[in-house]
């Protein structure tokens, strides 16, 4: 298969991987959902069909594995996550991990022979919908699982994912989930840093009543109490977001007795960051205290800034401008598995300009064109690092 066929196959495997969801008419494919097992069927398949020796480990992360035939060979990982967010785009994710496959199949038909094995990772979790806190499969693999995300979760298995091997570095193919890209016309750039981020469950505990009877001046409304911490989020300074929001008991008559909430907030200073979650504590505090509301404040997860490696963004950069196009290297304002994997090797991330910019969106949409870049590009760059 030549380069141009190659993409076209991502692009109908995406296609294909989008209709694999836990809900009927949109695709959402949270962590160990049957969903999930489906995708990591599916895209096995695709691994083995590679080449590729293929199993899911004990976190549902999906492994292909390319070993090389040199002795005591180190491995280099590719990939990306197949879990998605709800109502999701088909790229975010998949994407990287099927151009992984698509740049293998790429290398056995140049003949490529490894001093290091290549293996391919679908991480479980990197959208964090089921349990609110990211990156479950990624910290299992790693090694880094905290007490307090398996203190949360069901799956206590997980733990028997972590590898021990030496890992010469983590590669990941991307779409940009921004414009920039697309502003500068060019399909592929190179990313510096990820933004670091803190997400935090908030519970407001107040009186429900009836809404006929209470006068307005003797209510505890917990989703009014809630509205505010909503508008103080959006004046927060930083990139800050209440994605989700609960109200008990949840009918028209009945004033809200109580409010869940979850807060995201990112920045690239961690620093900034950290001043901006204790300045919503200090006013969501002041806000439940004003209104005779309970706070029940925990923070889920809390991730700092990540630098890309210098060395492996320098041989993505060469790998695209030896392409003839423009080398642009901007960092990510969106969370990825590298953050956890920065932890046991160097990472990279290449990223693939996306329509518009929109993302965790179903009109998420990249070009055949563009996906085709990636795939060369990620191909080249396994070569280059194999002469090192
Ligand atoms: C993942 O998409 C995240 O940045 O939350
Ligand atoms: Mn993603
Ligand atoms: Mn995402």
């Amino acid at each position: 298969m030549n380069e141009l066929q190659l993409s076209q196959l991502v692009m109908q495997r995406c296609d294909a991987l989008g209709k694999i969801s836990e809900e009927p008419n949109r695709l959402t494919r949270t962590f160990a959902s049957s969903a999930m097992r489906r995708a990591n069927k599916l895209v096995g398949s695709w691994m083995r069909a590679a080449g590729m020796q293929v199993r899911e480990d004990a976190a549902f992360n999906l492994l292909g594995r390319w070993n090389s035939s040199h002795r005591a060979a180190k491995t280099f990982l590719l990939g990306s996550h197949l879990d998605t967010v709800r109502d999701a785009g088909k790229y975010d994710g998949p994407l990287g991990v099927l151009t992984a496959i698509a740049a293998v199949e790429l290398l056995h038909k140049r003949g490529a022979k490894l001093p290091f094995n290549l293996e391919i990772v679908g991480f479980s979790d990197e959208e964090g919908v089921r349990y609110q806190t990211a990156y479950l499969g990624s910290n299992a693999f790693a090694g880094t699982l905290k007490s307090a995300d398996l203190a949360r979760i069901q799956e206590k298995q997980i733990v028997k994912a972590r590898r021990r091997d030496e890992f010469l570095g983590y590669a990941e193919v991307h779409i940009e989930q921004g414009p920039v890209l697309e502003a500068k016309n060019l399909p592929v750039g190179v990313v510096t840093a990820i933004a670091g981020q803190s997400r935090i469950r908030v519970e407001l505990h107040g009186v429900a009543g009836h809404a006929g009877t209470v006068p307005m001046d003797l209510r505890h409304d917990a989703l009014a109490g809630a509205a505010e911490l909503v508008l103080a989020t959006e004046r927060c300074g930083v990139t800050a977001t209440v994605g989700k929001l609960e109200v008990a008991p949840g009918a028209s008559n009945v004033i809200p007795g109580k409010a869940f909430l979850t807060l995201d907030v990112r920045h690239q200073s961690d620093a900034r960051r950290l001043a901006a979650v204790k300045s919503l504590h200090a006013k969501t505090r002041n806000i439940a205290t004003r209104r005779g509301l309970k706070l029940v404040w925990t923070p889920v997860q809390e991730n700092g800034a990540v630098q890309c490696d210098k060395k492996l963004a320098q041989i993505f950069s060469k790998c695209v401008a030896q392409r003839g196009l423009d080398v642009l290297k901007l960092p990510s304002g969106a969370g990825h598995d590298g953050v956890v994997l920065s932890q046991i090797c160097p990472v990279a991330m290449l990223f693939v300009r996306c329509k518009g910019g929109i993302s965790h969106n179903p009109a998420e949409s990249v070009k055949a064109a563009d996906v085709r870049v990636a795939i060369e590009v990620l191909a080249d760059f396994i070569l280059k690092l194999a002469e090192l």
